[in-house]
């Protein structure tokens, strides 16, 4: 249906329909500031933080920012902020009148307020089932920005941004969740532990985020290599036990069966994001690419499509750097657990053979003194 175009209403009512159509969330986002500006135009900035209540990290999600520089790839621990951590608990919402006058220096998301000039910020936590899923920040440079009128808006445009983001991310979980169910029904956790899963994922979030400022990688990007990453191998439940489970070496026609996984997991996501009405995901390539991709080797030499180089997705590129790290570094009947050290040394060298991506092996030595608290979190269990 053809609509005549909106003759510039003097004063909105408060449309939430920009937030519901397709596109990222993040640029969904940036609509509906738009939107917003008319009824709050103090508003600058309007940010969502995610939580990951593994490793109690607060991540840089979404954001708009009209006046100043957006903060991007940037984490920290939810029990470093005090106040934002009574906002978790208590899910109140805060509001800050005069930031140079009342924020605490030490503080790492009050001292980029402060550098950014904001000087009124509205917080509200965002809950999904209780739980705590983030935080979205509204930020202005002017002080005193919010009255309780803007309040009961922005707590609105809130609710909005909490249900989107909750829904997409139930979306993105529900392909995760039935794809590891599956995998479970295969007894494929014999073979790939839950806690390699969990590492490996984190891994690959911190390459990413390592390597973002070069390829102009966003959050959302990140959060969904880090969601999929575990997706990697799911094509292996549709490999026969005698061949996934054999212990000794592969035979040749062996292992051209179990090269197969990966046209298998293409297969699986396709029918997973088909079932789900999941097609209009946004970042739906993202996990095609990581899945399709996995084995390919920079040099050309991978499977199942020989590309080479930059014809190799980055997210396949991030995602078996992490997944190889990981081997490395963990026991298996077969070999001691290598340190970081030596695991970064046999990985330079494959990167120098063409078989990985330098840029995403330097920043695993980059992240390395992370490393041993991720190990630590997510350890084997014997
Ligand atoms: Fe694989
Ligand atoms: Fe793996």
């Amino acid at each position: 249906m053809n609509v005549a175009a909106d003759p510039a209403p003097a004063a909105r009512p408060l449309d939430i329909s920009t937030f519901r159509e397709g596109g990222s969330l993040n640029a969904r986002l940036r609509q509906m500031h738009e939107g917003l500006l008319e009824r709050v135009p103090a508003v600058d900035r309007i940010a969502c933080a995610l939580y990951d209540a593994g490793e109690d990290l607060l991540k840089t999600f979404i954001d708009s920012t009209r006046t100043g520089h957006s903060l991007e790839g940037h984490e920290f621990r939810l029990s470093q902020s005090r106040s934002l951590s009574r906002l978790a608990t208590s899910g109140d919402v805060r509001i800050l009148d005069d930031i140079p006058a009342l924020v605490q220096h030490g503080e790492v998301h009050s001292d980029w307020l402060l550098e950014q000039g904001y000087q009124s910020s509205m917080t509200v936590p965002l809950f999904d089932n209780g739980a705590l899923l983030g935080m979205t920040f509204f930020d202005a440079r002017a002080s005193h920005a919010f009255p309780p009128v803007a309040q009961r808006d922005l707590l609105l445009y809130a609710n909005l941004i909490n249900m989107s983001i909750s829904s997409e991310l139930a979306a993105l979980r529900t392909v995760v969740a039935s794809a590891q169910m599956a995998r479970e029904f295969a007894h494929l956790r014999d073979f790939e532990t839950g806690a390699h899963l969990e590492r490996m994922a984190r891994y690959a979030r911190a390459i990413a985020r390592a390597i973002a400022p070069r390829h102009a990688l966003g959050d959302e990007f990140i959060e969904h290599v880090f969601l999929f990453a575990p997706l990697h191998d799911v094509g292996k439940i549709g490999i026969p036990d005698r061949i996934l489970l054999k212990a000794g070496r592969l035979e040749p026609d062996e292992r051209q069966v179990m090269q197969t996984h990966v046209e298998l997991g293409l297969e699986i996501v396709e029918r997973i994001i088909g079932d789900f009405g999941l097609r209009h995901l946004p970042d739906s390539s993202v996990l095609r690419n990581i899945v399709g991709g996995h084995h390919e080797k920079m040099n050309g030499t991978g499977y199942p499509k020989g590309l080479a180089g930059a014809a190799i997705p980055l997210e396949a590129r991030i995602v078996s750097t992490a997944d190889i790290f990981d081997a490395l570094t963990t026991r298996r009947p077969y070999k001691q657990a290598w340190t970081t050290a030596e695991a970064v040394a046999e990985m330079r060298r494959m990167a120098v053979a063409g078989e990985l991506d330098p840029e995403c092996v330097e920043a695993v030595a980059a992240f390395a003194p992370r490393i041993e608290e991720i190990r630590a979190r997510y350890p084997d269990e014997d």
